[in-house]
């Protein structure tokens, strides 16, 4: 985890990306830590709000510097009081934001040809990523999918970065009709990937996981497990992972995630107290 620092951000701009809004806010405490992979904890409900707990947004960009200096970008879907209250925000408002937290998406360390699923606002952490892949040699192809046309996000500026991109939805509103994690086979053999990084809904992360493990190459994910404090202290957002000695132990997804090796993640067991863990027989499970 980079070193997170707290921001009183005004808002530079506010745009409708299809479903979602997309917000560019001044932080450049939060900006020049940045790396793909990143989130950041948006205070909700001003002063006197009930709604004490923070809401998590994965970073779409920063400008530490140039046109822009000292910006960041996130992707907003409406989803409950929270998120209504964010995308009610406009320019010139304020956001409370902590950042950037948890660990980024890892990079190669050679030039490797690489897949990058994105499910719905999932697309946005791996644009930079894309970016950051690209000037570093590595080719990238695109696989981007949601429910409906509305709810995909990126295509264009994906397009811009990788020119290859394959677009799917559920009903086939837009590109082709079916599940996102459907083309990944077939990408992954005609750019001869040898890693895939993904963010989206678990169950496209699991799917993306098992597919990559059938190719024999590494799965990347961005996970979202529910939150609270964000910053490693409350055990909310625990996923049962397994470690280098073989053992499983709950990890903390805010801050030894929310990226991680989709091999490690027991998907099956997610939610669950597995008793097997390291540590379950302290927490009454034998
Ligand atoms: C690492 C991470 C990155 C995320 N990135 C994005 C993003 O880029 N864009 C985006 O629109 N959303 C993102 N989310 C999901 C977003 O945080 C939730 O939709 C939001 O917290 C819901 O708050 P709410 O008040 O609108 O909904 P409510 O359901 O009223 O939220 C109540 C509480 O439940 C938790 N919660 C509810 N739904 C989710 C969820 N899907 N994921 C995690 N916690 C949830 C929140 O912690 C919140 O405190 C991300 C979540 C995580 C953990
Ligand atoms: S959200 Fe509190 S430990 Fe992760």
């Amino acid at each position: 985890m980079s070193n997170p620092v707290k921001e009183t951000a005004e808002i530079f701009s506010v745009q409708k990306v299809g479903a979602y809004y997309q917000f560019t806010v001044v932080a450049p405490g939060i900006a020049a830590g940045f790396a793909p992979g990143h989130f950041v904890a948006v205070a909700v409900g001003g002063e006197n709000t009930s709604m004490i707990l923070r809401r998590a947004f994965a970073l779409l960009g920063a400008t530490p510097s140039g046109q822009f200096a000292g910006t960041i970008q996130f992707v907003v879907a409406e989803h409950g009081a929270g998120t209504r209250w964010i995308t009610q925000r406009r320019a010139g408002d304020t956001l409370d934001i902590v950042g950037p937290l948890g660990t980024p998406f890892p990079l190669p360390s050679a030039p490797s040809p690489a897949v990058l699923v994105g499910g719905g606002y999932g697309t946005a952490p791996l644009l930079p990523l894309a970016a950051g892949l690209i000037e570093a040699g590595s080719a990238v192809e695109f696989l981007l999918g949601a429910a409906t046309s509305s709810r995909l996000y990126g295509e264009l500026a994906a397009k811009r970065l990788a020119g290859s991109v394959t677009v799917t939805t559920d009903d086939g509103s837009a590109g082709e009709k079916g599940l996102v994690t459907e083309a990944l086979p077939a990408a992954i053999e005609r750019i001869g990937a040898e890693v895939v990084y993904a963010c989206g809904p678990m169950g496209m992360l699991r799917a993306v996981g098992d597919i990559s493990r059938a190719h024999a190459i590494r799965a990347q994910v961005a996970v979202e497990e529910s939150m609270a404090c964000g910053i490693g202290v409350c055990m909310t957002c625990v996923l049962p992972v397994r470690g280098d000695d073989g053992r499983s132990r709950f990890v903390r997804s805010c801050v030894d995630g929310p990226v991680f090796d989709a091999d490690r993640v027991r998907w099956a067991d997610v939610g669950t107290l597995p008793p097997d863990l390291l540590g379950a027989d302290a927490m009454g499970l034998h």
